[in-house]
C-alpha cells in the first residue's frame, strides 16, 4: 500500500523567508509542497502570486501543488504553468468552463486539479472525470489557515472515491487537517493530505519540528488506511 502523502501549506510559514522554508518541509520529510493563491475576490484574503512561485520553484525538488482560489482562473493558467507548477487546482465556480480549462492546464503539461468547496457537491465532476489527475475536497471554507475541520466532508471523500473507481486521480484534503483529523479522511479514501498550521506552528519553526509534525499526520493518516 502506498503511503498517505503530506503536502504542507506554506500559507502557514513564515513569508519573510519563503525559499528557506520550504527547503526545510522538504528536508523534514514531505511529499508535495501545497501553494495557496487567493486573490482577495474569490476569497477574502491575498496571498501568493505567479512570481512568487517562480522564485521558490528553485528551492522545491518534490511537486509544487499549486491551488488557485482566483477568479477568474483562465487567464492566469499559464502564468502559473510558467512559473514552475506541477499540479494546478482549480474551483469549478471561477470560470465558466470547467471542462476546457482542465484541457489547459494539461495542455501546459501540468496535473489538473479541481477544488470543491463545502458546499459544492461531488456530481460537478461527473462529466470531466476523464480529464481530471486531482481532487480536492476542501475541509474548511477556503481563505484561511487554521481553521476547524468540517466533518461533513467526510461523505464527499467516499463519494469521490467511488466516481473514481480505479482511475488513476488522487484525492487530497485540504483544511483543519491534523494528527485528529487524518485518519478520518484517509479512512474515507483520501491520498494528500495538506497541513499548514499542523506542520508549521506555532513551535520551534526548524526543521526537527517540522519533521516531528509531518510524521505524526502521516502516521494518522495511515492508520486510518489500514
Ligand atoms: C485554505 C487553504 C488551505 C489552508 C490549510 O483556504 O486552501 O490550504 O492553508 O491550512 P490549515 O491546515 O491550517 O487548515
Ligand atoms: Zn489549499
Amino acid at each position: 500500500m502506498v503511503g498517505t502523502k503530506i503536502s504542507p501549506s506554506i500559507l502557514s510559514a513564515d513569508f519573510a523567508q519563503l525559499g528557506r522554508e520550504v527547503e526545510a518541509i522538504e528536508t523534514a520529510g514531505c511529499d508535495w509542497v501545497h501553494v495557496d493563491v487567493m486573490d482577495g475576490h474569490y476569497v477574502p484574503n491575498i496571498t501568493i502570486g505567479p512570481d512568487v512561485c517562480a522564485a521558490i520553484r528553485p528551492h522545491i525538488k518534490t511537486v509544487m501543488d499549486v491551488h488557485l482560489m482566483i477568479e477568474p482562473v483562465d487567464l492566469y493558467l499559464e502564468a502559473f504553468a510558467k512559473a514552475g507548477a506541477d499540479n494546478i487546482s482549480v474551483h469549478p465556480e471561477a470560470g465558466p468552463h470547467l471542462d476546457r480549462t482542465l484541457q489547459v492546464i494539461r495542455d501546459l503539461d501540468c496535473k489538473a486539479g479541481v477544488a470543491l468547496n463545502p458546499s459544492t457537491p461531488a456530481s460537478v465532476l461527473e462529466h470531466v472525470m476523464d480529464r481530471l489527475d486531482l481532487v480536492i475536497v476542501m475541509s474548511v471554507n477556503p481563505g484561511f489557515g487554521g481553521q476547524s475541520f468540517l466533518p461533513s466532508q467526510i461523505e464527499k471523500i467516499r463519494q469521490l472515491k467511488a466516481m473514481i473507481g480505479d482511475r488513476d486521480i488522487l484525492i487530497e484534503v485540504d483544511g483543519g487537517i491534523n494528527p485528529d483529523t487524518a485518519g478520518l479522511v484517509t479512512a474515507a479514501g483520501a491520498d494528500v493530505l495538506v497541513a499548514g498550521s499542523a506542520v508549521y506552528g506555532p513551535g520551534a519553526q526548524d526543521v526537527s519540528f517540522y519533521e516531528k509534525n509531518i510524521r505524526a499526520i502521516r502516521q494518522a493518516g495511515d492508520a486510518g488506511r489500514s
